[in-house]
């Protein structure tokens, strides 16, 4: 089922509250994420959020898709899927999700998974996280 405008708009607005809480006294790029469950999960159309918080040794910073990854995790348990992700950021730029954030959202997505977020003229982009990483990495299991 394609998710709705209502849906996204009401993504974004949790992403965005998630944004004001940003730890970001480096960058100044206040980043917010929100992510919407799969229906098939006990808690029908939750949402969890999350920003990003920077540390002085920059490379332990944690991205707010990350963040909102165990976020959702943590409140509803290991086997969630992400039915659709929202990210925004206060600073009025384009804001795609990085190569890290995108293997880490894969762990938890379906090849429908949506991920919605700011172009360079402030408008919403949608693309599957399948045509976002193509050729992913995937641990070989027995
Ligand atoms: N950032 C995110 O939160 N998500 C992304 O996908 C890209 C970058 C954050 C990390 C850092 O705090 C700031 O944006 C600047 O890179």
């Amino acid at each position: 089922m394609p998710i709705s405008e209502a849906e996204v708009a009401t993504l974004q607005q949790r992403a965005s509250e998630a944004a004001r809480n940003s730890y970001s006294p480096y960058s100044h790029f206040r980043v917010g994420a929100a992510i919407l469950l799969h229906p098939d999960q006990r808690q029908d159309g939750a949402i969890a959020a999350g920003t990003n918080v920077e540390n002085a040794s920059y490379r332990l910073t944690c991205c707010a898709e990350q963040s909102a990854i165990a976020a959702a995790v943590t409140l509803y348990g290991p086997q969630i899927r992400i039915r659709a992700i929202a990210i925004v950021n206060l600073n009025g730029s384009a804001c795609m999700p990085c190569g890290a954030c995108r293997q880490t959202l894969l762990e938890f997505s379906t090849p429908e998974t949506a991920v919605f977020y700011p172009n360079a003229d402030g408008e919403t982009v949608s693309a599957t996280l399948a045509a976002l990483l193509p050729a992913a990495f995937r641990l070989a299991t027995e």
